[in-house]
């Protein structure tokens, strides 16, 4: 069983046929966003008498699953989302790890799957970035390598109840800018018909339903020619939840700056609540609190609402330009100067550049 120690031991096994260096060179010149994997994974099991066990490094290969594997048929699953940095002087760093793995434990209890201990998180990601170290880019055009830890339901069985057999695997991609175009303004489709989730749901949680719930809209996005979907809440209709896959902020024309409160509903955002903290260190007051979509309507037009900027781990902090709506839009094409700012002073503290007051970088290499 594993314990809370970092003594963890952790077998490592060699990938005998890993990615040549000159293809190597070539994905991490011109990465994309998930397209590429390096060559091991890290793996563990879980069942309730053995709790986690065998933790392992391995070759990354396809898995082979029973067809009656229970995530297959009920979706117990959840994942986690987060990027090692290579720092100038050639370190490796990861932002707050543990922060994802204390999300991973609540994700964990809301699809009733068993909880990987923060220490044995931070570790497993720390041993796979060590391992494909050579896949973390250079940091010049802010390209980093996407770690993605995540577990489910891995018993063969039809019944409905939670699965006796987990699996809990971390894989790594190098990334480079999550939207196509850069940093560039990206727009927004408001999304009436569809919502993320609702009272009591699962919307707090990182898990694979949130994100097949928000196929349908975020292609309705894409048909309407805009690159992200914004939900609004199931019960009203009225205020404004997140993004597919990110969290938002308001820039204010008093300064001040406001961000959806989360009520169980919206994924508790690492970014986001990164920077609530750096923006009380840049002089900015930050508001948590209901946001209804007809502030952001109107005060775009109004010139109430100055900026509007997306944040997550994928798309650090992403300038909305216009949001679309069936019947009207509203909006400039602009990277505003607190976005702007917001921006530099999270990615400078992620790459070394700055001074880590917060004590969020955690050394991995
Ligand atoms: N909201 C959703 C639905 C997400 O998928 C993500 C990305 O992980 C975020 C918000 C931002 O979270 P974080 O800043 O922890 O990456
Ligand atoms: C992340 O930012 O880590 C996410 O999981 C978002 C996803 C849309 C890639």
């Amino acid at each position: 069983m594993l314990s809370m120690d970092s003594s963890l031991h952790i077998e490592v096994t060699p990938n005998t046929d890993p990615v040549s260096p000159e293809r190597l060179a070539e994905i991490l010149d011109a990465p994309g966003f998930g397209n590429h994997f390096t060559d091991h994974m890290f793996r563990c099991e879980w069942t309730p008498d053995r709790g986690w066990h065998e933790p392992r490094v391995v070759p990354y290969a396809p898995l082979s699953l029973d067809p009656a594997t229970a995530v297959l048929h009920y979706a117990q699953e959840i994942f986690e989302g987060m990027k090692a940095y290579r720092h100038e002087d050639g370190s490796v760093w990861t932002f707050r790890p543990e922060e994802n793995a204390a999300r991973m434990v609540r994700s964990a209890r809301r699809l009733a799957l068993p909880e990987l201990p923060v220490d044995t998180f931070v570790a497993s990601v720390d041993a796979l970035v060590r391992t494909d170290e050579r896949w973390v880019p250079q940091p010049a055009g802010e390209k980093s390598l996407y770690v993605r830890p995540f577990m489910f339901a891995s018993e063969a069985f039809l019944g409905v109840r939670p699965a006796q057999h987990v699996t809990y695997l971390v894989i790594a991609s190098p990334a480079g800018a999550y939207f196509a175009k850069g940093v560039k303004p990206v727009s927004i489709w408001l999304s009436e018909e569809y919502t993320r989730a609702g009272r009591g749901g699962m919307g707090a949680a990182k898990t694979g339903g949130n994100y097949a719930s928000s196929l349908v809209a975020q292609q309705e996005a894409t048909e309407q020619g805009c690159d992200q979907v914004v939900f609004l809440d199931s019960g009203e209709g009225r205020y404004v939840e997140e993004l597919g896959g990110m969290n938002l902020y308001f820039v204010h024309d008093d300064g001040t700056i406001v961000t959806p409160e989360t009520s169980g509903t919206i994924l508790e955002g690492i970014t986001r609540s990164s920077i609530i903290e750096l923006c009380g260190k840049l002089g900015h007051h930050v508001e948590e609190r209901p946001v209804s979509i007809d502030e952001w309507r109107e005060g775009v037009g109004t010139g109430r609402v100055r900026e509007v900027f997306a944040c997550g781990t994928a798309a650090v902090v992403t300038p909305v330009g216009r949001l679309k709506w069936r019947g009207g839009e509203a909006g400039v094409d602009e990277t505003g100067p607190v976005t702007a700012q917001v921006r530099t002073a999270l990615v400078d503290i992620q790459y070394g550049r700055a001074e880590d007051t917060f004590g969020w970088m955690h050394r991995v290499r």
